[in-house]
């Protein structure tokens, strides 16, 4: 398994994250547990931060909280000096509740209700990223009502056909998200929303999907908005203020994957994006990016115990962990690979070849379909790496099992983020 951040292994090759012995946390804190290594998340905050200027430029980063979010984390990202984006009601209430500056949230979503819109509104928050044209007639009469404008931008579709999991690509012609830069009535929209006096359109959005491994694509991403750009400005005489290119840059979770260098990738689009502003004679846009992956995944780790292992007739063994696919989705839906290793108190075996398997009545709850581990002992402990995106914030209640407790680790101390789910709360809202 590789290790990153603060991670490393003891003279037992007993696993410490932020300087915490696994034992202790799943001691302390009982297993399935998600793991979050505090200092690598600053140092990703600080690596988008960094990487993403250049003299002359105007950039902003803001983090996809629909990667991971609860009130810690929002503080965090808060300290961190990111924006933070959410996509739903319940990410901006949490986002509100931790302290985190509303002038600081971008709000996405592709059908946002009445009742999400009436709470930015309310909240105040920076910017709403309208996706179709009834949202922006909702969110027009919405502030008609309430005697308040908001600052906008116009989420559109560059039709870059990023190679990523299909799942997770946003981006092609027939996707569900935004309006395609192609379409003839597009001049049209701009004019309709600059005469509406209660929404003032800064700019527009793209996101060409998630876990790209490409750094043209993002290159692509970067030429074909600024063509949009030149071109709404020639067309429809409408001077761009903001451009957003949204997240998408992907990390490591197996052997085989090879991400590019984030910091040459960013640099890079920064000098593409400034000499076409040149070449085409543009007013410079802000440019602002919203990663979301690359900022938690690396920087989480989940801790189950070992439950049985079996052996079965058809040849395939089994290590059984007490978490699955309720606290990571990923393998089942995406068909994701992670790497993980054993823990032990004993000395470890010769590795053989395991299915690690969740806990669900379902025999798609894999969470690693085929891995060389060594035979572990019941209540060993199994981890594995990267999982701190989209696992806790895709997590379920499947078989009413509990969700898992997030523990922020960072210099020797463990501090509860989220408290495990009791059984009382599954059945809170059971009448
Ligand atoms: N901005 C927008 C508008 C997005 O839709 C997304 C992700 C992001 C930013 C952040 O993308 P990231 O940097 O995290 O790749 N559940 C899937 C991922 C879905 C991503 C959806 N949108 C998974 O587990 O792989």
């Amino acid at each position: 398994m590789k290790l990153f951040g603060t991670m490393a292994t003891n003279e037992t090759n007993q696993l410490e994250v932020g300087g915490c012995n696994v034992f202790q946390l799943a001691e302390k804190f009982d297993t399935p547990l998600y793991v979050v290594d505090v200092q690598h998340v600053k140092d990703n905050c600080n690596l988008f931060s960094q990487a993403f200027k250049k003299p002359g430029i105007d950039t902003e980063v803001i983090y996809a909280s629909k990667a991971f979010l609860n009130m810690a984390m929002c503080r965090l990202i808060q300290d961190a000096g990111l924006s933070l984006d959410v996509v739903s009601g319940g990410e901006l209430f949490t986002a509100i509740k931790a302290g985190f500056p509303a002038d600081r949230i971008y709000m996405h979503g592709n059908n946002k209700t009445t009742e999400e819109l009436l709470m930015a509104l309310d909240y105040g928050i920076k910017r709403i990223v309208v996706d179709n044209e009834h949202e922006l007639e909702l969110l027009s009469y919405l502030c008609d009502q309430l005697g308040k404008s908001i600052d906008i931008l116009l989420r559109v579709n560059p039709g870059i056909e990023a190679h990523t999991h299909e799942y997770i690509q946003t981006s092609k012609n027939d996707s569900k998200f935004g309006i395609s830069i192609y379409h003839e009535t597009i001049c049209d929209l701009i004019h309709k929303i600059e005469a509406d006096p209660n929404v003032h359109l800064q700019g527009f959005h793209c996101h060409i999907g998630s876990q790209i491994f490409e750094d043209s694509s993002f290159f692509s991403a970067v030429s074909v908005m600024l063509g949009f750009v030149e071109r709404v400005q020639k067309e429809c005489d409408f001077t761009t203020a903001e451009l957003n290119l949204g997240g998408g840059f992907g990390v490591y979770y197996s052997g085989g994957d090879d991400p590019f260098d984030l910091n040459e990738c960013l640099q890079q689009m920064l000098n593409i994006f400034q000499e076409e502003i040149k070449t085409r004679g543009l007013t410079m846009p802000k440019l602002l990016i919203e990663p979301g992956r690359a900022i938690i995944a690396n920087a989480g780790t989940t801790l189950y115990r070992v439950g049985g292992i079996k052996r079965t007739y058809g040849g395939k063994n089994f290590i059984f962990v007490d978490g699955g696919m309720t606290d990571n989705p990923r393998t089942a839906l995406y068909d994701s690979k992670y790497e993980a290793m054993i823990s032990s108190k004993s000395p470890l075996n010769e590795k053989e070849n395991f299915t690690i398997a969740g806990k669900c009545c379902e025999s798609g709850d894999i969470l690693i379909k085929e891995i060389p581990l060594p035979t572990p002992q019941v209540d060993d402990l199994l981890t594995i790496s990267c999982t701190g995106a989209y696992n806790y914030s895709m997590s379920s209640n499947y078989n009413r099992n509990r969700r898992p407790a997030v523990v922020f680790v960072e210099e020797g101390v463990a501090k509860l983020a989220v408290k495990r789910e009791t059984f009382d709360d599954l059945i809170r809202n059971d009448i």
